[in-house]
């Protein structure tokens, strides 16, 4: 239903943003729809259709040709963040931290995370790791910050782990993963992203933490999924086995481009329907 006055229509409803605490109450309801943004049009197609929007620090890669995540830093973040949030009216904003602006103290952690969500607007934010941030999630989630946490494959220790090969094909690898999201968990993440592990070990994590498991390249046995939405529309060339296309606009991109250099080229674009005429003038 909308009023309207002076002029201006004003939508009646309340708008809804998801926190948070929603989404931690999604747990063992329904599965939770989550994708990254880092731009307003795109962020505001995706929030009709997401719980959560994760301004991942993908965007590194993405958007400015990184080839890690390892290059990005906060203000970058605080950029894309502001953006995704002028698009997004329902869904809960997510900022990730980006490495080396977390991992040296708690305090390091609060003052950079409470930066992301005061200039941003945005709801939450994510870090990586596990045990070793324990304490850390607990000195934000129990001061206003709610944290998303991220185990399981982690990007930002891409060196560290030599590669982003997916985690927990052998048994003598879960436990440190399961201890990692149980801990994120009990310290007082309202979720936890988990990354690149075989089936049987997602489905273990998720039966062990308290909070939703949104799973990326972890099975259809999570609480809910996250891919990066560059990808899975086909708009990015890496292509890996967890990612499913559900479009390849990087191909319609290309033929598109190829039809306007081809009109230019003829002079068969710009017509006749897209050329100014003087005032006065019938045709
Ligand atoms: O940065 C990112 O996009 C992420 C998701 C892939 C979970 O961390």
């Amino acid at each position: 239903m909308s009023t309207t006055q002076k002029n201006i229509t004003v939508d009646a409803r309340p708008k809804r943003q998801a926190t948070a605490k929603n989404i931690a109450a999604m747990k063992g309801t329904t599965p939770i729809v989550c994708l990254t943004a880092y731009i307003t049009p795109m962020a505001a197609r995706l929030d009709k259709h997401c719980d959560l929007l994760l301004v991942g620090d993908s965007v590194g890669m993405v958007l400015y040709g990184m080839d890690s995540t390892l290059g990005v830093d906060l203000e970058m973040m605080i950029r894309h963040g502001r953006a995704v949030c002028r698009g997004a009216e329902q869904a809960l904003v997510v900022i990730d931290l980006p490495f080396g602006t977390y991992e040296e103290s708690k305090e390091q952690a609060f003052r950079n995370a409470a930066r992301a969500l005061s200039e941003t607007g945005a709801g939450a934010v994510k870090l990586e790791g596990g045990r070793e941030m324990a304490e850390t999630v607990r000195f934000l989630s129990t001061r206003g910050i709610p944290v998303l946490g991220h185990v399981g494959l982690m990007p930002q220790s891409v060196h560290a782990h030599g590669g982003y090969a997916a985690r927990g094909r052998s048994v003598d690898e879960w436990q440190p993963i399961i201890d990692d999201a149980i801990a994120i968990a009990e310290a007082g993440a309202f979720a936890v992203v988990l990354e690149g592990v075989a089936e049987p070990l997602a489905r273990k994590v998720t039966e062990a933490v308290p909070c939703p498991v949104i799973g990326i390249g972890a099975s259809n046995a999570c609480d809910g999924q996250i891919l990066v939405t560059e990808d899975m529309l086909g708009l990015f060339a890496i292509n890996p086995k967890f990612v499913k296309r559900f479009a390849e606009i990087g191909r319609d991109i290309e033929a598109a481009i190829g039809g306007y250099a081809e009109e230019v080229r003829s002079r068969a674009f710009p017509a006749e329907e897209h050329t100014y005429k003087m005032r006065g003038s019938n045709s």
